[in-house]
């Protein structure tokens, strides 16, 4: 008897230290990736059918690690409501918010430094959802009414600047439905804190591989749409804007073709899609912008074509499909006429995929480039081939 009880409170004890070890693991700086419970597949105290899958998940600890505020109820997959089979992006159980509903949690981040948060959201039945995701006092609302892939949901990324140690992310359904039972559908929710590239010296652009980005699941498939940011400072894409209305896609090498590295932009949405930046120049001089042109592998209906700005100067190029490669480089000469100009990409065709006919696809560019005309002959002649160039750098200097 007596060692029973020893036993007990030896585990008691035990539960407890592991309890104070997994606060204090908490009480750290926030890691890269998932969100605690951000895939919503922790179970609830009761397990999910506590929750009431259709039923009610008020209460604020009844979705492990977040906070609720109206009606946040669990989703599963396969889980009907009238005719329609509820979307779960990824494993078996999202959320899902009701009208004007809310589902946060508090992040313990790097005071002033920047973060992107990754997440996977599907409409369910209003035409007119929308989510509006913040970490105050910054906020954006994500409309969900374009659907990018056929597949019923998206991954989208959102950056902010953290004003404090402890942030608050929060994700509210703004629709006012009807049927209290439309609303968002929420899943896959992932950070990562975001460093500036250096300006690489031979090259007046900014994370011109878009090596640096949000967080992507290394399995998640869709790439990640990047939604209008017109704000330079607290940009998903370090150096980049979206300066549409529309979103770009953010692609990573391993379910997409890219050019170089392991990240590029795939254009979408023809003319509603614009990716730009400004670039430090010297006015008056001789500027070339190159850059990759290809295709993301993913059964895009051709043509492809990118409408590519330096400055005043602007120009159509159109991707030459080629067997033996999966893009080309592309060039445009242009004058500085300021000491900032810009450079900015669209695709000309609004395309969709061959094999759906209805998810948005289109044009990727990489590796993007502005240098001095002079010093880029060095590069060009770097590009043939090291052997080569040095036989032209012996030429010259004989
Ligand atoms: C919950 O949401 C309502 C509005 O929908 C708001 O008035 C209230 O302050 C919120 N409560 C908390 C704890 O945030
Ligand atoms: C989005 O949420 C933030 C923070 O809760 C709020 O300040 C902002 O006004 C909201 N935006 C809209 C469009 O309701
Ligand atoms: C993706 O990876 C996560 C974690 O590694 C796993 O839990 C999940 O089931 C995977 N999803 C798919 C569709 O493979
Ligand atoms: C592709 O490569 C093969 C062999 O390297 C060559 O014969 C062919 O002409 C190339 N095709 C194109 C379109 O460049
Ligand atoms: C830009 O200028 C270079 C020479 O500096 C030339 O080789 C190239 O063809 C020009 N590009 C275009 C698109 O005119």
């Amino acid at each position: 008897m007596a060692m029973r009880i020893v036993w007990s409170s030896t585990r008691t004890k035990w539960v407890s230290l592991s309890g104070l070890l997994l606060l204090h693991l908490a009480a750290g700086q926030l890691q890269d990736g998932l969100l605690n419970n951000g895939d919503f597949e922790t179970p609830p105290a009761g397990g999910f059918s506590n929750l009431g899958l259709g039923g009610r998940g008020d209460g604020p600890t009844a979705i492990p690690s977040w906070k609720t505020n109206g009606t946040v109820e669990a989703v599963e997959s396969g889980q009907k409501q009238g005719g329609m089979i509820l979307i779960v992006p990824q494993g078996r159980h999202a959320v899902r918010l009701g009208n004007d509903a809310e589902i946060s949690q508090d992040m313990k981040v790097e005071k002033g430094s920047l973060y992107s948060i990754t997440f996977s959201a599907a409409r369910t039945c209003a035409q007119l959802e929308s989510l509006n995701v913040s970490v105050p006092p910054a906020s954006q609302t994500i409309d969900l009414q374009t659907l990018y892939s056929v597949q019923g949901w998206d991954s989208y990324a959102w950056a902010f600047q953290a004003q404090d140690d402890v942030v608050s992310l929060l994700f509210r359904n703004l629709g006012m439905e009807d049927d209290p039972t439309c609303g968002p559908i929420l899943d896959d929710v992932a950070v990562k804190k975001l460093f500036t590239p250096d300006k690489p010296k031979d090259n007046a652009v900014l994370n011109g591989d878009f090596e640096e980005g949000p967080w992507m699941f290394r399995n998640e498939s869709l790439g990640i749409l990047l939604p209008t940011n017109l704000d330079e400072e607290t940009s998903s894409l370090p150096g980049w804007i979206v300066e549409s209305n529309r979103a770009v896609r953010y692609i990573d090498s391993y379910h997409f073709t890219v050019p170089q590295g392991k990240r590029a932009i795939e254009l979408l949405s023809g003319k509603e899609g614009i990716i730009s930046q400004m670039v430090e120049t010297t006015p008056n001089k001789p500027y070339r912008l190159t850059f990759s042109l290809g295709h993301a592998g993913d059964s895009c209906k051709q043509p492809l074509a990118v409408m590519a700005f330096a400055g005043d100067q602007a120009q159509n190029i159109h991707y030459t499909p080629n067997a033996n490669a999966t893009f080309q480089t592309a060039d445009l000469n242009f004058t500085a006429k300021a000491d900032r100009t810009r450079v900015a990409f669209y695709s000309i065709y609004y395309n969709t995929r061959s094999d759906d006919m209805s998810s948005l696809c289109g044009p990727v560019v990489d590796d993007i480039r502005v240098a001095l005309s002079g010093s880029n002959r060095i590069n060009v002649i770097g590009r043939l081939g090291l052997g080569f160039g040095w036989f032209v750098f012996v030429l010259v200097l004989v």
